[in-house]
């Protein structure tokens, strides 16, 4: 439907108790507000007007930089209720005849389905709204209809008799209405009620005076987690989880295995390729993409991180900012910091930590090692606790290994410092110059055995 939308984005948010605004906290790792304004530019509304308040710089520049030109904003400052915040987009709604839609910045869940539902009952009223029932209806406003149910006002908890408060149908709060009846009306709204504010809600009773056309559109029972705002820690906590639960059924429908959704995080933003497999406790966040026939976890972390197909991510490792190639392996117990990059086939073990460095195809790092800013050659074997020295007091210095080089156990490579092609370092060694190609290195004190020490010592 060709219509205007307004997202109002501008109130206190008092109930989240927080030093940020409301909108700006993360759900799924993306802040709350981007959900509303990616759907209604999804769904080609146009403008897109975000009414912002409370820490205005910050919700603007964060539009700004994630949606550019495509969201206009306007200010309300202070808050004097949701019909002064649709007031305060007049002048950037300006041009705008036809439908106006109205939808909350703290919405997450909302979908294209309960927007099409409005739409659809929208098209001959002069107010539309999307209602449901609920158990508990404390704190929403009040659907009160006539004998025939057409809807007569909606009436706020504050302002709600006894017989009110017992009404279980109440509004969500997103509305599609005509956009110069709305504007015009909302002029006339007064604030004489419980909280002294312009209510949005009044919309409805202004309509119903004009005797124009108003529609309160109840929406199934399953509906509600996705029509409900969030206005606390809880329903943050509970929207984050909805909305994960729902990206893992995305994911299981193109053909990921995930064996445990209950304990399996994942953001809004990760793709994973058909046929892996999520053990159970894998986390999943920022620009993560893995491949096709992958197998994570249980538990794995990963960030920022691009696994290229049938790679395997064995229990409790941690991946940043990393690429992993081909059929590598990973873990158990391993850490991938920022900037390391494993070429097809490698290997990395239990509690093996990597940053900065590249691996080349087929070499292995099985156990206990630290690799950091080293470029290390294909089918390298690194030994058991080799630890490359990269940090002088003042700078990080490199380490190069060769092709086919093998790296003794417990070795120290003290950087800047390069081992050649096929070349070896003894265990036990501290490599301080450079290795020649295909030549061995030793650094270690020749071993000296005393014959029947144990029988001479004192005490005996
Ligand atoms: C509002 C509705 C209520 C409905 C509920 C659904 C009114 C008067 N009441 O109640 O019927 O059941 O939503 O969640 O509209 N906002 C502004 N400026 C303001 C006040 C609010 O931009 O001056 C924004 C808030 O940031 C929020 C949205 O409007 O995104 C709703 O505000 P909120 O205070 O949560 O509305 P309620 O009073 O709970
Ligand atoms: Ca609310």
């Amino acid at each position: 439907m060709k219509a205007a939308c307004v997202i109002l984005a501008a109130g206190q948010g008092k109930r989240m108790r927080s030093q940020r605004v409301k909108v700006l906290h993360p759900v799924c790792g993306r802040p709350m507000i981007d959900y509303p304004v990616s759907l209604a530019l999804a769904r080609r509304y146009a403008p897109v007007v975000v009414v912002v308040g409370r820490q205005a710089a910050e919700v603007q520049a964060h539009l700004g930089e994630r949606f550019g030109r495509r969201v206009r904003f306007a200010l309300q400052d202070p808050p004097r209720g949701t019909g002064h915040a649709v007031l305060c987009a007049t002048e950037a709604l300006a041009g705008v005849r036809g439908k106006l839609v109205i939808l909350s910045g703290d919405v997450p869940l909302l979908t294209g389905a309960e927007l099409g539902a409005l739409e659809r009952a929208g098209r001959r009223a002069a107010v539309a709204f999307l209602t449901c029932r609920l158990d508990d209806p404390r704190g929403y406003g009040r659907v009160v209809r006539d004998r025939r149910g057409a809807v007569e006002r909606i009436v706020e908890q504050a302002d709600a008799s006894p017989a009110e408060r017992r009404l279980d149908e109440i509004n969500t709060g997103i509305y599609l209405v005509d956009a110069a009846f709305a504007l015009r009306a909302l002029r006339r709204v007064r604030r004489a009620n419980a909280q002294g504010e312009y209510y949005l809600t009044d919309l409805v009773r202004a309509a119903r005076r004009a005797g124009l056309a108003v529609a309160g559109v109840e929406l199934g029972g399953g509906a509600a987690a996705a029509v409900l705002g969030v206005n606390d820690r809880a329903e943050l906590s509970r929207a984050g989880r909805d909305l994960n639960r729902r990206l893992l059924a995305a994911l299981m429908a193109r053909g990921v295995s995930v064996v445990d959704p209950d304990t399996t995080w994942v953001e809004a933003g990760v793709r994973v390729g058909q046929d892996s497999v999520l053990l159970p406790g894998c986390t999943l966040s920022g620009d993560t993409r893995v491949g096709r026939g992958c197998r994570l976890g249980p538990g794995a972390v990963l960030h920022d991180a691009r696994l290229a197909d049938g790679v395997e991510v064995r229990a409790y490792s941690v991946l940043e900012g990393c690429r992993i190639g081909r059929r590598a392996q990973v873990g158990p117990f391993a850490r991938l910091r920022p900037g390391s990059v494993l070429e097809a086939e490698v290997r990395v073990g239990n509690f093996v930590e990597v940053k900065k460095s590249r691996l080349g195809r087929g070499t292995k790092a099985s156990h206990l090692s630290y690799l950091g800013d080293a470029t290390i050659g294909r089918e390298v074997n690194v030994g058991a606790g080799t630890i490359t020295c990269n940090y002088d007091g003042e700078r990080k210095l490199p380490t190069e290994i060769g092709d086919g080089a093998f790296i003794g156990s417990d070795t120290q490579l003290v950087a800047p410092v390069r081992v050649g092609t096929g070349a070896y370092v003894g265990a036990g060694t501290t490599v301080t110059i450079d290795v020649p190609d295909e030549a061995l290195a030793i650094s270690r004190v020749r071993q000296r055995n005393i014959p029947g020490y144990a029988l001479r010592r004192p005490g005996r």
